[in-house]
């Protein structure tokens, strides 16, 4: 009986250290300790054993079942605390709140230029383009812009070579459209031009928006009219406008357009230099000069145009006085617009 008490010992301690759930200690408790359980039917046997071994063995046997049962709730608590620890290594809180998807949005140019082709289209105007690296022909012969006119420096064009460069303003685009299409039209230019040049208010590259119509009869009130009509959809209709005489070689007669001060309304601030007034674009009736490098009669046909920079009515409208603002690409600006 000593030697099977010894045997359930070793078999006990090889069992319990191995178990790794609270199930398979249920079944080790049931296995050594249930009704039929090893232990339990040794127990059984010990009636038949002489008085004063009954007692010996008795103690015994008594022993390790209490051993048995100590070592398996040590096991019980062990298990239970693994079980907590990993938990804890992996803590998972679920009411964090969850990662932010930061959702992109139009760069400000982009919505400015939309903007103002969709004030151009709705008055039935529609969408031309033409090349960045640009002719000197189309960019300055064909516009009347004589061999010695200042523009032509290098300190304003970039010069790719002789008679190609980057051109420097979307004026080119009237020509090119002129040339393969026959009045009337009714054309707006948008895109990049480049010029070189660079401080708070110019950019080597920026955006022009290009107008022109031509029709019979054209005269400077429809310029007036459809220039008047894009002011007061873009800014407002209580922003005044003015047309101040200017020159320009591929317009005549010329004029350059001003907009009361959106930032004082008028009364003179640091942004207006005191005038009240903020330039916004340039514009005139065609040149005959214009027409008869794309073969229209001057006698049959008019036209007006106009030139307008993309990033300085965006500044204006918005209030951002520094254009490299648009090119920096930094976040905490963009996600005003
Ligand atoms: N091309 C001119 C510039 O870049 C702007 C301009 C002025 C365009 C008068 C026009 C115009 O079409 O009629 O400064």
């Amino acid at each position: 009986m000593k030697s099977r008490l010894q045997e359930i010992r070793s078999k006990a301690e090889f069992e319990i250290p191995s178990v790794k759930t609270e199930d398979e200690i249920s079944a080790i408790k049931i296995k050594y300790l249930g009704r039929k359980g090893i232990l339990t039917l040794l127990l059984k046997d010990l009636s038949v054993l002489p008085p004063d071994e009954r007692k010996e063995i008795g103690k015994l046997a008594n022993d390790l079942k209490n051993w048995i049962e100590d070592n398996l709730k040590q096991r019980q608590k062990d298990i239970k605390e693994k079980g907590i620890d990993s938990l804890k290594k992996g803590f998972f809180d679920i009411t964090l709140p969850g990662r932010q998807t930061i959702i992109g949005s139009i760069h400000p140019l982009t919505k400015v230029l939309n903007e103002v082709n969709d004030i151009f289209i709705g008055m039935g105007f529609t969408v031309a383009e033409g090349p960045e690296i640009e002719l000197d022909y189309y960019n300055f012969e064909a516009l009347n812009i004589p061999k010695d006119h200042p523009a032509r420096d290098m300190q304003d064009t970039f010069y790719i070579t002789d008679g190609v460069i980057l051109r420097t303003h979307t004026s080119p685009v009237q020509v090119r459209t002129m040339e393969k299409t026959s009045p009337p039209l009714k054309i707006i230019a948008p895109g990049k031009v480049y010029r070189c040049d660079a401080d708070v208010t110019h950019s080597p590259m920026f955006h022009q928006i290009e107008g022109f119509m031509v029709d019979k009869d054209i005269t400077f009130g429809d310029l007036k009219g459809v220039l008047e009509l894009f002011v007061h959809r873009f800014f407002g209709k209580d922003i005044d406008l003015r047309f101040r005489p200017s020159f320009f070689p591929f317009t005549e007669p010329s004029a350059e357009v001003d907009i009361r001060c959106v930032i004082c309304k008028g009364f003179g601030c640091r942004v207006c230099k005191g005038t009240g007034w903020l330039e916004i674009l340039g514009s005139g009736i065609i040149d005959p000069a214009v027409f008869s490098y794309v073969k229209y009669n001057p006698e049959e046909w008019t036209g007006f145009a106009f030139g307008m920079g993309i990033e300085r009515i965006a500044m204006l409208k918005y209030g951002v006085d520094d254009i490299r603002l648009f090119f920096e690409n930094d976040l905490r600006f963009l996600k005003q617009f």
